[in-house]
């Protein structure tokens, strides 16, 4: 007998060039290095320059992806690009990265879950890649968040940043006795119910603007840790695995104290767990293929590694994904 499964064959990430510390950032609103760092973990964070898209970050962290995977553009056949700030309300910014990337063959489209949409959409492609909808994906998670900050207001400013993360998936079908590789499951999860905690206030049916972020960050992070640990323990149990068995904790990095919280409740040592939010700040659905991408490069994720990835964000939304590394 037989399996099909989506393999990982390469990662890439892309961090627009421009910079801003938190010191720089203390001279234009009421906060310090000190309170951020203390509060959040993060140091900095990358702003995308006036014109560049988050098609332009997705499709540069596509081609690393690509390079990496060995595999040239015209091998793929599905892109979904998870992001919350589009280049335009339509068309996705899916079909702008194939048309930058010089594609014409296959399909692409847009996830939206904000901070979870790399998780969802590695979950999406993992179905379309295992009934045979397509062969070889480009899963991009991409944001210019710092388009849609409210810059007078230190209560969500300080928080995020820019970037774009992807990873390449190609649907293999392998004897049942090879079969514990690539995505081995995934848990998504969402509930409306606290979508006033975290949102934008604007949007083209309702004010035909794009709005600014609003978020009540004590209550986000007092469902964050829970809600983290239902979708891991969810993606455990459905593949036999324990925490102790993970070679590798890539979470949403939105602040290292939640980050920390999971990992402890989880059982997770800190060594084993991928963090670059000081470096990165909130990336939305960028950070989890960002800090994939770095810790393949830096030689921690290996081959054989079992690795789950994790993110919570607006809506609320929140999902985890169980992957044997190939
Ligand atoms: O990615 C999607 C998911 N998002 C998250 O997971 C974010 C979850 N939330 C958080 O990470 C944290 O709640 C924050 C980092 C947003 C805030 O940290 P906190 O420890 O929950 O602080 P707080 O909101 O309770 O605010 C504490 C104090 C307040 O002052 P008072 O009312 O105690 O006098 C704030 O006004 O800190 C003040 N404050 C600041 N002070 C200096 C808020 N923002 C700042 C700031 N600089 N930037």
């Amino acid at each position: 007998m037989t399996k099909m499964r989506s393999l990982v064959r390469g990662v890439g990430k892309y961090l627009p060039e421009k910079i801003i510390t938190n010191d720089e950032l203390a001279r234009t609103v009421d906060t310090t290095d000190e309170w951020i760092v203390q509060r959040t973990g993060i140091e900095q964070r990358h702003v995308a320059a006036d014109g560049e898209l988050t098609s332009d970050l997705a499709t540069k962290a596509a081609q690393e992806a690509l390079k990496n995977a060995g595999l040239v553009a015209g091998d793929i056949d599905l892109i979904i690009v998870a992001t919350t700030t589009p280049d335009m309300t339509f068309p996705s910014t899916a079909v702008f990265v194939q048309q930058k990337l010089g594609i014409h063959h296959g399909m692409a489209f847009d996830i939206q879950a904000v901070c979870s949409g790399f998780v969802f959409a590695v979950a999406t492609a993992d179905s379309y890649l295992k009934n045979r909808l397509a062969k070889r994906a480009l899963v991009i998670g991409a944001e210019t968040f710092t388009r849609i900050l409210d810059w007078e207001d230190r209560t969500t400013c300080v928080l995020f940043g820019d970037g774009a993360g992807a990873m390449v998936l190609e649907g293999v079908e392998l004897p049942d006795d090879q079969a514990d590789q690539g995505i081995l499951g995934s848990r998504l999860r969402s509930d409306g119910e606290h979508w006033d905690k975290l949102f934008v206030d604007g949007g083209v049916s309702s004010t035909k603007t794009a709005g600014v972020v609003h978020m009540q960050g004590r209550e986000v992070f007092k469902h964050a840790v829970g809600m983290i640990s239902d979708v891991i323990h969810g993606a455990l149990d459905d593949t036999g695995y324990e925490a102790d068995d993970l070679d590798w904790f890539v979470p949403h990095q939105a602040n290292r104290r939640i980050i920390e919280g999971a990992g402890k409740k989880l059982g997770i040592p800190p060594e084993k767990v991928i963090v670059t939010v000081d470096k990165h700040a909130n990336t939305s659905a960028a950070s989890v293929p960002m800090a994939l991408a770095v810790g393949v490069a830096d030689g921690r994720i290996k081959p054989g590694d079992l690795v789950m990835l994790e993110a919570m964000g607006g809506g609320f939304t929140w999902g985890a994904s169980l992957i044997r590394w190939t």
